[in-house]
């Protein structure tokens, strides 16, 4: 029966993406984490020896505006975020062999040592570049912390990297009428002096590793489009102010923060050498036979596919085995909202549910690529009670009450089926396969199959009705043994998606759910525990004070709103001019190219329109069709970069979200609004 895996012990080192101190952790950044931490633990239950290093990405302009707001030291700040993030982390079951800051010495020192032989290698050039300055608060502007008119569509309030209205992209100094967004001043062009890593040295190697089969198909792609464009230099330095390390060498210069995250990773990992006692340079060393992951959302492959890269071949350090990229989440098909009651922080999610459902429902919706998975709150429910309490648990609870009660909860010495037990053995190579591909979907599916027909089995032979008719009880016993074996199977499958209730099972069994060759031998001729009930169905009423406490945790700004800033006074003749009308929404479809527009198909009774509305962070084109919403009809057309825009229609919207005006029900398109 014996199944001997003969793969080498494998040396493994994962990271999921360093979180910013400056924020809390919600679901969104879960599904990164809860993906990593399956394939870690899977890669540990195959016995090899596999680290799980990463920390909390500590620096940069929020963090220094952030304590600036609250009147702390950054310090201070970064601490506290770093133990409730490590804390959300461990109650989700996250099994981290290291959780660090970059803010430490251990970052500080392999940032210099890097940074040196990068410069020392000839690929750091410095040049004076103009930027935005706010001389009121006597800081240079990032990007984001400028606002101003688009130049190109004339929108105002854009931020100072890209237009939301239109989708272009530009430089700050483009933008017409900037302003600072920390004190409200006009900036200025100042000139600075600016360090720059020569990415274009690197092209070739870097070119290399991409065709070497180490990325998804998708992320080669987009690579592919930023190669034909040109590596340009990349800007690794900030002037003071600036939460940071200072550049050695410089009074006033800091590393731009996406510099000292990624080293980040190895530096967490050196900490873990130095508590464990492993060797750093035989993990990062140039000659490393170890395997390095990085697992990441798809908003940041720029800066692990290039930047990243980069920097550790310049350096002289080992380069990642494969960079993998997830989709983003939504919830009921949406952005997660504050309004909605859907961006759902990790600890409120724990406060009202056991963090195995979400994982579970995570892993039956992950796949290998780059697609967004959503979280529907009702398929939540309902899945997961079908799957893991229905399925699952049932062979458990409906078996071991018969070895309980009617054999001393000894278990018999044979199996029942033993080729029934070899089928679910050999289903566990082509399972494992899909874990160690990322098809989590996958493997669910296969899993859940099995518990069907372990399920099935147990129905055909009847214990219940066996053990009454007196003289079969020998039978009951390896129907029930047979029926306990195949869930351990499952278990022992499913334990790196659901640890808790696997830890729970190995109490129930009498021995860990732990290696998958443990499996080779069944459980017989032992006793096993007392059956405690593994998971119980999730109460509906659950996902909805989940919602509703999302709201509240909003509710203290909300207060604080401030008094309202009027529009300059009009008078009734000047409203007048403004042709409102009713107009039902025919079709809604999202522009590719722009991440806050939808284009619209407007039916005003008598006549079409095409709308562009940049409502698409609120609501998912899917759910508008048919609605009816008020438009203004005679907006001069405008041209945009997807096509021409044919009015507009009226939305209310602030910093907890956009809501579409909706008439009552009963009237028709192209009422006019008085
Ligand atoms: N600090 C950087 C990463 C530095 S890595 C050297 C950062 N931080 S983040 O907090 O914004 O995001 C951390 C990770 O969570 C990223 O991989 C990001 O893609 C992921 N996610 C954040 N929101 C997410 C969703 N809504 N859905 C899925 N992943 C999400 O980026
Ligand atoms: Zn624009």
């Amino acid at each position: 029966m014996s199944q001997e895996i003969t793969t080498p012990k494998r040396k493994i080192l994962v990271t999921s993406a360093l979180p910013y101190a400056n924020g809390d952790i919600h679901i969104g950044h879960m599904l990164e984490y809860v993906q990593t931490d399956i394939w870690t633990r899977f890669q540990r239950a195959q016995g090899h020896e596999c680290y799980f290093a990463w920390a909390d990405d500590a620096h940069g302009t929020p963090v220094m505006l952030w304590a600036r707001r609250e009147g702390k030291t950054p310090e201070e700040l970064i601490e506290k975020a770093n133990r409730e993030h490590k804390a959300d982390f461990r109650d989700f079951g996250i099994s981290f062999d290291n959780y660090a800051t970059t803010h430490s010495d251990h970052n500080r020192a392999l940032v210099e040592k890097i940074y040196t032989r990068l410069d020392e290698g000839g690929y750091v050039a410095r040049r004076n570049i103009k930027q935005l300055y706010d001389e009121s608060e006597g800081m240079f502007l990032p990007d984001r912390f400028i606002r101003g008119t688009c130049p190109k569509c004339k929108s105002e309030d854009q931020y100072g990297d890209s237009c939301e209205v239109c989708g272009t992209t530009y430089q700050p100094t483009d933008l017409i009428d900037p302003r600072s967004v920390v004190s409200g001043s006009t900036p200025v062009l100042k000139e600075s002096e600016h360090y720059f890593i020569t990415l274009s040295a690197f092209e070739e190697r870097l070119r290399e590793w991409m065709d070497s089969g180490v990325l998804q198909d998708e992320v080669v792609n987009k690579l592919g489009e930023w190669f034909t464009d040109g590596l340009r230099d990349w800007d690794i330095s900030r002037d003071a102010p600036y939460f940071g390390f200072r550049i050695p060498g410089t009074e006033d210069k800091y590393f731009y923060v996406w510099v000292d995250a990624p080293i980040g990773y190895a530096a967490s990992f050196h900490e873990l050498c130095e508590r464990e006692g492993l060797d750093f340079d035989e993990w990062w060393g140039p000659d490393s036979n170890t395997e390095l992951y990085h697992f990441i959302g798809k908003d940041i492959v720029y800066f692990h596919t290039l930047f990243w890269p980069a920097m550790l071949m310049g350096a002289g350090m080992r380069i990642p085995t494969a960079v993998y990229a997830h989709g983003f989440l939504t919830v009921d098909g949406a952005k997660m909202s504050k309004s909605r009651g859907t961006f759902i922080r990790a600890r409120t999610y724990l406060d009202h549910l056991a963090p195995d459902y979400l994982r579970y429902y995570f892993a039956a919706k992950l796949g290998p690529n780059l697609a967004d998975i959503d979280l529907n709150l009702e398929d939540f429910v309902q899945r997961v009670n079908s799957d893991l309490v229905g399925k699952l648990v049932n062979i458990a609870s409906r078996c071991a009450g018969f070895i309980n009660r009617s054999f001393d909860n000894r278990l018999s010495a044979q199996l029942a089926e033993p080729e029934q037990y070899q089928r679910f053995l050999e289903a566990r190579e082509a399972i494992g396969k899909e874990f160690e591909g990322r098809n989590y979907q996958s493997a669910i599916r296969q899993i859940m199959a099995l518990a069907d027909e372990a399920n099935r089995y147990i129905d055909d032979r009847k214990p219940w009705v066996l053990i009454k008719e007196g003289g079969k009880e020998d039978e009951v016993q390896a129907i029930c043994t047979q029926g306990i074996n195949l869930f351990r199977v499952l278990i022992t499958l499913l334990g790196p998606v659901i640890p808790f209730t696997a830890e729970k099972a190995g109490r129930f069994l009498g021995q860990p759910v732990d290696q998958w060759t443990d499996l080779d031998t069944p459980l017989l001729d032992v006793a096993i525990n007392g059956f405690e009930p593994l998971l119980t169905r999730i109460d509906g009423d659950k996902v909805e004070n989940i919602v509703a406490a999302s709201k509240e945790s909003l509710k203290p700004a909300e207060a604080k709103a401030p008094a309202l800033d009027l529009a300059d006074e009009i008078t009734i003749e000047d409203f007048l001019k403004v042709d409102l009308r009713i107009a039902r929404i025919e079709k809604a479809e999202a522009v590719e190219g722009a991440d806050k527009l939808l284009r619209l198909t407007l039916d005003l009774g008598s006549e079409k329109r095409n709308v562009f509305a940049g409502i698409k962070s609120a609501y998912d084109p899917a759910e508008l069709a048919g609605r009816h919403v008020v438009m203004v009809a005679n907006l001069k057309p405008r041209k945009m970069r997807f096509g021409l825009s044919e009015g507009m229609v009226l939305a209310a919207g602030d910093q907890s979200g956009l809501y579409l005006l909706s008439p009552d029900e009963g009237v028709s398109a192209g009422t006019r609004v008085t």
